[in-house]
């Protein structure tokens, strides 16, 4: 049963998608993960790296899914298979939909538990629960936090009910008007926080640390840690960003708004970088504390400064929105499906999914305290959430969609939907049929665990293999795509 009679929603502009869209990819990926990653992968290599990923991988996944959505106007499932029955296709391709959308909310329920972290060091900036003096002190409140269950999941289940508050007032009254004021909120808080950090005396570190090129610091791991960064950071393969595609007005250039997504998201990391470490320098700490820089040594270098307090919490209050505006997304795609093909109300639809969500969540809070020992295979039901996303879920759906849009689809679909002039569109295809399936395959090769690829010096050969396999694709192509046609 669908309910299809009516027309499906908008965004009510172009800014209305971009907002949208950079909320969902800006988030603790960007503020936390970012900035530490840099740090561990050699600064300005790290960072030079992880850009090419976005411009050769992340932006060409990102048009696909966004025309995948428009193309299709419904979640991943629907679209998908409209897309390819339409192409004269098996619909078992949405197989693929159906994995992105499973992948969205796995991801939504071990990133409440991380969400719920940043409301609860709001909470206790505010109520000044972070007295202490030393890092040691730092780490105990951390513990702490996490060690009391009820204590846990009462910041996970907050998030929960937030999101699925936003999310079950509709597109444009839930999403875009949260969107549309906690973004700039957002920019403005990282701007005041950067505008300290000049004054701090850290700020020229920091700017070092983040931006010099040291190429003897490239490593295969910094690479591939670049390149699965991009993915999760641009919110890929996991319905968010098809999803909200299936909102875009027809006349908007799907090029020119993945730009936009994807320079905004670049900035913001860039700008989290430049918030958070002239504030590690400038209070003497280590840049390489991975999840404790923020919770266990940030607090502490607020207590030192001046009006610290107020800063940490226009901090904290910014992190928290940003989880907001991702969190929203990942849960749309399931919404917007149970809406379409189960003929329930939204509400209905965000309250539903919500109940189960919390269900998942509570159990991935669980690992930090009661479940502390229930693991298989050395993970934890969080660690196993984290893993079989990122590793797998994300670059196997981001492989299925470019190799169907650059083999297997009519070559018209896309070049109608993405509306590109011929030289650009050429390229989209060259990237989108060679140079991300490799990158991704790369992510693979070493998740498997089969060889660490050593880049380093071998650049020209990466071209080379990366010219044969172009030309044998194209050589190949009118039989792959009859042969994958079903
Ligand atoms: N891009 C988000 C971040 O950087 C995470 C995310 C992943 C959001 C997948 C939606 C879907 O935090």
């Amino acid at each position: 049963m669908t309910t299809e009679q009516q027309p499906r929603a908008q965004w009510l502009g172009r800014w209305g998608f971009v907002l949208a869209a950079t909320g969902s990819a800006v988030g603790l990926g960007n503020i936390w993960k970012f900035p530490y990653m840099t740090g561990e992968h050699g600064g300005g290599a790290f960072v030079l790296v992880y850009l090419v990923c976005i411009l050769a991988v992340g932006v060409p996944v990102m048009m696909t899914e966004i025309a995948f959505g428009r193309r299709g106007r419904g979640s991943p499932i629907d679209a998908v298979r409209r897309v390819v029955t339409e192409s004269g296709r098996s619909s078992a391709w949405s197989l693929l939909g159906w994995m992105a959308m499973l992948c969205g909310f796995m991801i939504l329920s071990f990133y409440v538990v991380v969400a719920g972290w940043s409301f609860s060091y709001l909470w206790k900036m505010l109520s000044g629960g972070l007295n202490g003096s030393g890092v040691d002190d730092m780490v105990a409140i951390f513990v702490a936090n996490n060690e009391n269950p009820f204590n846990l999941g009462f910041w996970s289940t907050l998030v929960t009910l937030a999101t699925m508050l936003i999310v079950g007032k509709g597109v444009q009254a839930g999403i875009e008007k949260s969107v549309s004021w906690m973004m700039p909120g957002m920019v403005v808080m990282l701007l005041i926080l950067i505008g300290y950090g000049v004054f701090s005396g850290g700020f020229g570190e920091a700017w070092r640390f983040l931006f010099s090129f040291n190429t003897g610091s490239l490593s295969s791991e910094g690479m591939l840690a670049a390149l699965g960064h991009a993915f999760f950071t641009l919110s890929l393969a996991s319905g968010a960003i098809l999803t909200y595609g299936s909102y875009l007005p027809a006349g908007a250039s799907i090029g020119r708004t993945t730009f936009s997504v994807a320079i905004a998201d670049t900035l913001v990391a860039l700008m989290a970088g430049l918030a958070i470490f002239p504030i590690i320098f400038a209070n003497g700490m280590s840049p390489e504390g991975g999840p404790g820089l923020l919770f266990m040594s940030l607090p502490l270098a607020f207590q030192a400064m001046p009006l610290g307090t107020l800063f940490g919490i226009l901090f904290f209050v910014m992190l928290s929105m940003a989880a907001l505006t991702s969190s929203i997304s990942m849960v749309e795609a399931t919404v917007s499906w149970l809406v379409d093909n189960k003929g329930i109300t939204r509400r209905t639809a965000a309250w539903g999914t919500g109940i189960v969500l919390w269900l998942v969540s509570t159990l991935a809070m669980l690992s930090f305290n009661l479940g502390a020992d229930w693991t298989l295979a050395g993970r934890h039901f969080f660690d196993w959430l984290d893993y079989l996303t990122s590793r797998w879920m994300m670059p196997l759906g981001g492989l299925g969609m470019v190799l169907l849009a650059g083999f297997v689809l009519k070559s018209e679909s896309f070049r109608e939907e993405l509306g590109l002039a011929p030289y650009w569109h050429a390229l989209w295809l060259f990237m989108v049929r060679y140079v991300s399936p490799l990158g991704i395959l790369v992510i693979f090769v070493d998740a498997l665990g089969i060889a660490r690829l050593e880049f380093g010096v071998h650049w020209p050969w990466l071209l080379a293999v990366l010219a044969l396999i172009t030309l044998v694709g194209e050589l190949l192509s009118p039989r792959l795509r009859r042969t994958l046609a079903g």
